[in-house]
């Protein structure tokens, strides 16, 4: 599958509170480019998980519309969201949400499993993927018996593990330690520039927005452009060893 530019135009999102309704998302446009590789900030409770979850066809907004790989996600019904989903969105989240009573490398290829096809085809590519991600020995373990970083790694093959043409990740560092939260950061920047996947994420870390091709602050429930360098310095991606990462 190709890697998908996305355009949202008028989003508006909002959520009922008592007898008032918070409106979240005010008029929201956004502009992707296939191949980007964007970090979406701004302050706890102004909307990002949940422009997330628009965009990942989780939930619909009350207005506006998205369009992925020019397909209109507005026009699909719940199912026909979920099968896009599946097929075309890797989605990555701050807690990783893996199931606890399979292995990592079942949890890896269950997406594939739920697509239907062929069941030993999908075991290998999920073996690969564990493979590039330094969990080639692990593939057996529950995630109980993994540490938070290799958790994460799992998540992360489990969100490539249909090709996606857009991957969204929010606060996929959040839960990591400093230098863990740097290694797995190095990897997603990594698929962005190797294999030209369109990344959207929402982060509070200012360095790691900083690498990112651009940052866009959410504030009053649109999007505003924000320079690298302003509360970020960009660090060089030498930092994080991007190109070295899934070598
Ligand atoms: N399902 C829901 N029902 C009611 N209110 C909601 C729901 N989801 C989100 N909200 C509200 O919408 C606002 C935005 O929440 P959201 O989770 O998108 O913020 P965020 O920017 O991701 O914050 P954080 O940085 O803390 O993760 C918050 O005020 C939240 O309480
Ligand atoms: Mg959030």
């Amino acid at each position: 599958m190709n890697n998908a530019p996305v355009v949202c135009r008028d989003l508006h999102k909002g959520f009922p509170s008592g007898d008032v309704r918070i409106e979240v998302l005010v008029g929201l446009d956004l502009e992707v480019a296939a191949g980007e590789m964007v970090a979406i900030v701004g302050e706890s409770g102004v909307g990002k998980s949940t422009l997330l979850h628009l965009l990942a066809g989780l939930d619909i907004p009350d207005h506006g519309e998205i369009t992925i790989a020019g397909q209109a996600l507005s026009r699909m019904d719940a199912r026909q969201r979920s099968v896009f989903r599946n097929r075309g969105i890797g989605l990555v989240f701050q807690f990783h949400h893996l199931l606890p009573e399979f292995t990592a490398l079942e949890n890896v290829v269950m997406p594939r499993w739920i697509q239907g096809g062929n069941r030993s085809a999908g075991r290998s590519s999920a073996i690969d993927l564990l493979n590039r991600f330094g969990l080639g020995t692990r593939l057996d373990h529950h995630p109980a018996h993994l540490s938070g970083g290799e958790q994460q790694r799992v998540a992360i093959a489990r969100s490539l593990i249909n090709s996606p043409m857009l991957l969204l990740a929010d606060e996929p560092t959040g839960n990591l330690d400093t230098r863990t939260a740097e290694t797995v950061f190095g990897w997603l920047r990594s698929l962005n520039r190797r294999e030209g996947l369109t990344v959207i994420l929402a982060t509070h870390n200012p360095r790691f927005a900083g690498i990112c091709d651009r940052i866009l602050q959410l504030r009053e429930g649109r999007l505003f452009p924000k320079e690298p360098g302003n509360g970020g310095t960009n660090p060089g991606l030498g930092a994080f060893k991007v190109n070295a990462a899934l070598e």
